[in-house]
């Protein structure tokens, strides 16, 4: 029988891509996110690859347990097993921490902590019972690196670097393999759904241009680029994988953390002190 895969924020980006790498890999696919259009974008890219992958779309919004606890019930119900659990669905965020609303902080850490924990909760009663199945964490270099002007950013992805690391201690003898994956910029089209703060709506709107240019920069690594790190996780049995330049990232941060941080803050201050 055809492994199963379940994917939060399999809509666009990173998810989609990796929602077509294990399709082609003759995975059954349990898809979800909050647009039902984008949704079923992907279910028929997945469709017009010509295999019989099973694909079930869910619309769920990660931050509300009870949406996440029906969309595990249906992928169970539907496929009867699950394998491996993608917890992908995040938003970027960045400014000036002072301009960060609690609205914001709760948005950011709703969804890339809060969602996390729901799927795992929820998913791992199963995983448990038939003492296997894998889980994957999409972290970020932010998780590895304490960048300025990422504040709440850095906050929700160090807390599930944490979160991948106590699992894996905890999980390993039972069986679950967790594995933490760490991309540096990806060139999705995050910047769309991404909170921009700063001193004014200029210093916002300059923040988010800069993004902008750094995502369109050709040596940008690619949401396809993430979709193989996770492929090779999952394959591998790998509790981490740092996505191409995120190792030189992390190992810079490591040997000039002071230097590093120095160059950050020139680089993200814009209209900041
Ligand atoms: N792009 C980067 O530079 C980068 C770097 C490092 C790490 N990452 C991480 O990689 C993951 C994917 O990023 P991406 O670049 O592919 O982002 P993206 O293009 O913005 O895609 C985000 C996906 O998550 C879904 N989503 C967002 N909020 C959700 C919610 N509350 N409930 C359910 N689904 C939700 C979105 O679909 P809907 O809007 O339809 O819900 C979409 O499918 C994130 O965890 C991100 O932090 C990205």
């Amino acid at each position: 029988m055809a492994p199963t895969i379940l994917i939060t924020g399999a809509s666009q980006g990173i998810g989609k891509q990796t929602a077509l790498l294990f399709a082609r890999k003759g995975y059954n696919l349990a898809l979800a996110a909050r647009s039902d259009e984008n949704l079923q974008t992907v279910a028929q890219e997945i469709k017009n690859l010509g295999r019989d992958n099973d694909v079930l779309t869910v619309v769920c919004d990660v931050r509300d347990s009870e949406q996440v606890k029906t969309l595990v019930e249906k992928a169970l119900q539907h496929f009867g097993n699950i394998d491996v659990l993608v917890n992908n669905a995040g938003i970027f965020a960045t400014g000036t921490v002072e301009n960060f609303s609690l609205d914001d902080w709760h948005t950011v850490i709703d969804t890339n902590l809060w969602g996390y924990i729901h799927t795992i909760n929820a998913l791992l009663p199963h995983f448990l019972e038939r003492e296997t199945g894998t889980i994957v964490n999409i972290s970020s270099i932010g998780g590895k690196v304490p960048t300025p002007y990422l504040a709440a950013y850095c906050t929700s992805k160090f807390a599930v670097t944490g979160l991948t690391e106590a699992l894996q201690a905890e999980l390993k003898p039972k069986g679950i393999q967790v594995c933490g994956i760490y991309p540096n910029v990806i060139a999705s089209s995050f910047l769309e759904r991404a909170i921009f703060r700063g001193k004014d709506e200029e210093d916002a709107r300059k923040r988010r241009e800069q993004l902008g240019q750094v995502t369109n920069a050709p040596v940008i690594e690619k949401p396809k680029d993430v979709a193989e790190a996770i492929w090779d996780a999952v394959s591998n049995q790998k509790s981490e994988v740092m996505v191409g330049s995120a190792n030189f990232s992390q190992t810079m941060y490591r040997l000039f953390p002071a230097l590093m941080q120095w160059v950050s803050r020139q680089a993200l201050k814009n209209k900041d002190k």
